[in-house]
């Protein structure tokens, strides 16, 4: 690694701290744990964040705020254009549901088509400036098609390791677009991490990006800065899907760092929505106790198939601290979402992005209050739709068809 790998300077206004024990980490570690109690690592912002600085910083999507990114002004960001994504208020879907104010924050429309580049052009930039050798990631598949994206930009080796047949056959086709070293493992996403994480240990020439990388986690919170400025004011709820956990603690960061800073007075409650088959978090939030591994994960959403979620602890942390939930959705309700989100409001997700909108019927939320479900997923990554066309021969017969379209719905239409 290069001459920014040694200390961590204090004078750049951040450090990277240990969210269990608080000791700062003087260098930064290849699994981003800390080395005196092993809990995850944090980066901790110590300068005043001004709201002038920060929302009226120049530069594309997330770099935008680099007031608030732990980097020096001089960094030039190995950046695809990522962030800066539309809020969309879902009025349709809104409607049927009863809720007025209910948006998406469609994350899907991120350079590779998830919320993870918002996270790796943070990662991939600090990687650059170390120097590193290669850059590793294990992945339900949006990480490792995001990180052999930004990878391939930065010119730096790319390797991702993957459970064997349980991705999405678009992120593995990114994947290898981008031209990653792609392996699969047996067992599910926990197996591919634990995989990783030893290898960075052995091998320190690799840098790890998954969401345990306090840098990925700095990027994913400038989501927060912009809902809050694209909605005009602080969600009352802010809903999401989890899987490893990474997001939602993100989110909550960079909403805490809002209310810290005197920015805004308020936070959202926080809520994290998980597949049944696949909810060791929500299980912990509803018990009260320490999350228990689930060792055979199960659900249609692979994305959020994931059974020992690494940052647990900031997640229940945020839910609790925002006055949340969690709770869980069954499959089919999740591909009901889905359907719905595409059909009546033009927003097509991944199955796991379907996730929080499939919660809300379970809510129960008061008609006016506002509400931000994070679309972490584009839905061409895993669509397989086996309905086939009708075929038309002639304009006779495609006239014929549309007019038959007319009359079934007549009485319909406005
Ligand atoms: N939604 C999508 C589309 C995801 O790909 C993921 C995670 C999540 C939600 C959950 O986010 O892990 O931060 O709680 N995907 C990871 C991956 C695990 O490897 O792509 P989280």
């Amino acid at each position: 690694m290069g001459e920014d790998a040694g200390l961590l300077s204090k004078s750049k206004g951040w450090r990277i701290v240990c969210i269990n024990c608080g000791k700062e980490a003087e260098t930064e570690r290849p699994d981003s744990k800390c080395k005196y109690c092993g809990d995850l690592l944090e980066v901790s912002i110590s300068a005043k964040l001004e709201a002038r600085a920060l929302f009226e910083g120049r530069g594309p999507g997330i770099w935008r705020f680099g007031a608030a990114l732990p980097f020096n002004s001089g960094t030039t960001p190995i950046s695809l254009g990522e962030g800066g994504t539309p809020l969309v208020r879902l009025e349709n879907v809104g409607g049927g549901l009863g809720l007025v104010n209910l948006y998406a924050k469609n994350d899907g429309q991120n350079p590779t088509g998830s919320f993870k580049d918002r996270g790796m052009t943070v990662a991939v930039t600090r990687a650059k400036a170390l120097g590193v050798r290669a850059l590793v990631c294990a992945s339900t598949g949006n990480t490792a098609a995001s990180l052999a994206a930004y990878g391939a930009k930065a010119g730096i080796k790319t390797v991702v390791v993957v459970p064997k047949n349980g991705v999405a056959s678009g992120k593995l086709g990114q994947a290898f677009s981008y031209g990653a070293r792609v392996f699969g493992v047996g067992g599910s996403f926990d197996d591919a991490l634990r995989l990783v994480l030893d290898l960075v240990k052995v091998d320190k020439g690799f840098y790890l990006v998954n969401s345990l990388n306090p840098f990925r986690i700095e990027g994913q919170k400038v989501a927060a800065f912009e809902i809050y400025e694209q909605l005009g004011r602080v969600p009352d709820f802010l809903v999401l899907p989890v899987g490893n956990a990474g997001n939602i603690s993100a989110i909550w960061k960079g909403f805490k760092e809002l209310r810290a800073n005197g920015i805004t007075r308020s936070v959202p409650k926080m809520i994290g929505v998980q597949a049944e088959g696949a909810a060791p978090l929500a299980k912990a939030f509803v018990s009260r106790r320490k999350l228990e591994p689930l060792k055979e994960p199960h659900t249609v959403a692979s994305a959020i198939k994931i059974g020992n979620p690494v940052s647990w602890k900031k997640a229940l942390r945020a839910i609790e601290e925002s006055g949340g939930t969690a709770l869980t959705v069954s499959d089919d309700e999740i591909m009901k979402a889905r359907s719905e989100l595409g059909a009546l409001e033009g927003l097509l997700v991944e199955a796991a992005s379907a996730a929080p909108f499939a919660a809300l019927r379970k809510l129960k939320f008061q008609k006016s209050v506002n509400v931000v479900c994070v679309a972490t997923g584009n839905g061409l990554k895993d669509l397989a739709d086996h309905r086939s066309e009708q075929t038309i021969e002639s304009v006779d017969s495609a006239r014929s068809i549309v007019a038959s379209i007319g009359s079934a719905e007549a009485g319909c239409g406005p």
